[in-house]
């Protein structure tokens, strides 16, 4: 495209909530990309749907893969969603004959982002999806661009607006997430079937894709560790907030080594950690890079709005004929990192529920001295006086193993009531220096 003052030819392929507020933003801001974006061809399920926007004067397709392949369009917007079907097989046609793809499709990128990346590699067509991670918030050009020259050390996120949602409101509340997850579908906050989201999987594909591009090395989903918010319980948000934590869904990906550790699961923040302080459907991401230090990003990580906003700037990146390779550097010079599943030392939190009667404490911390568990805080919540009571400890930092063996040991006591409940504490320490 070059100099040239040609229009970019864009194909939507998808018309729901973003696809919607795609033709909305551009029509609201025709003077965006220099007024070189021309929307002139769409695809959906349902033609017929009432929409928002008019989409009487575009091209109309059946099958997205008609569009993808369509000689009419120089662009392919894919928000079908999905890692396979109809939202791979039409990227793969876009990609192949050469045509540029701008998607916000996360599970598509984390699941088959290095294929995918070696095909816009041999086409010379762009694939770009600021829209796939942190709808509104650009975390991903700020990794593949603006943080380009850093050696990065760990990527932490908050990366699911539905759960944070359902965290923020189980503690504001005081409700369970039963109610609260029944209550934010009545009222359109969380999806009919919520599972990708309360599963910790839409988070795990989004920080597969900021791995990748930290690290330079190919998303390696089925390697993640994934832990959902559905296991988080009133009691343990109560007693962490007593100990002073929040209960937040942390995604992370940090080197070990010379490998990548990629996870997804409730932790424990301090309260003055800066991804404890992020409420509601909010998103951040914080990035640790030397020689810049601790950076933190916040915004809003879907609707309409801000998810549209990411897709049209990539468009616009089209239009002037910047970009980078999909994970910031070609494909052959990828990494092969290994990744390392969950991490096997730390300060934990660990809850239990016991009978209420003397020689408890004694018998629960001689189980933790056995396997040489270090206690760093102990609290009891008095409860009702012959009612089975909630004890929480701290850890120092240590062996998850010896941890596992001490909690095995105690959930097998007679005086144990319930499982005990086991959670990371993630203490935000590990920034880098910042260089002068
Ligand atoms: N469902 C996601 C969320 C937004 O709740 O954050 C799209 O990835």
């Amino acid at each position: 495209m070059g100099g040239e003052q040609k229009s970019l030819r864009v194909g939507i392929a998808g018309l729901g909530t973003v696809g919607g507020g795609l033709l909305n933003l551009l029509a609201d801001q025709p003077e965006a990309g220099d007024g070189r974006l021309k929307v002139t061809a769409v695809s959906a399920r349902d033609r017929t749907r009432k929409r928002e926007a008019d989409i009487s004067a575009y091209a109309w397709f059946d099958d997205p893969c008609e569009l993808a392949a369509s000689p009419d369009i120089d662009v392919f917007v894919e928000l079908i969603g999905g890692s396979d079907g109809p939202a791979k097989r039409a990227v793969e046609i876009a990609l192949g004959r050469g045509t540029h793809v701008v998607t916000a499709n996360k599970a598509l990128l984390a699941v088959h982002g290095a294929a995918l990346a070696a095909l816009s590699e041999k086409t010379a067509a762009a694939l770009l999806y600021e829209a796939a991670v942190g709808g509104g918030m650009p975390i991903v050009k700020a990794l593949k661009e603006s943080l380009a020259g850093t050696h990065v050390v760990a990527v932490s996120g908050i990366l699911n607006g539905t759960c944070n949602f359902l965290l923020t409101e189980m503690e504001a509340s005081g409700r369970s997430f039963e109610d609260v997850l029944a209550d934010a579908q009545r009222r359109g906050f969380a999806e009919a079937d919520p599972t990708t989201d309360v599963s910790g999987t839409d988070a795990a594909h989004k920080i597969c894709i900021l791995g990748a591009i930290a690290f330079s090395a190919a998303p390696d989903f089925a390697k993640a560790t994934i832990e959902g918010v559905d296991t988080v319980t009133l009691l343990d948000i109560r007693m962490a907030g007593k100990l002073g934590y929040k209960i937040k869904l942390l995604a992370k990906a940090e080197r070990v080594g010379e490998s990548v550790r990629v996870h997804v699961h409730p932790a424990l923040l301090p309260v003055a950690h800066p991804l404890a302080q992020i409420g509601g459907a909010l998103n951040a991401a914080m990035v640790d890079a030397e020689p810049v230090g601790r950076l933190t990003f916040i915004g809003r990580g879907a609707g309409a709005g801000p998810t549209a906003a990411a897709v049209a700037a990539d468009l616009i990146d089209l239009v002037y004929d910047a970009h980078r390779p999909v994970f910031g550097r070609p494909v052959k010079a990828l990494k092969q990192r290994g990744s390392v599943g969950a991490a096997e030392q730390g300060r934990y939190y660990v809850r239990l529920l016991v009978h209420d009667r003397p020689g408890v404490i004694a018998a629960v911390s001689n189980e933790l001295g056995r396997a040489g568990v270090s206690i760093e805080s102990f609290l009891q919540d008095p409860g009702e006086a012959g009612a089975d009571v909630p004890i929480v400890l701290t850890t120092r930092p240590g062996p998850r193993q010896a941890l596992n063996a001490a909690v095995d040991a105690i959930a097998g006591l007679e005086v144990t009531a319930a499982a005990p409940r086991v959670i990371p504490i993630e203490d935000g320490a590990g920034a880098p220096r910042n260089w002068s």
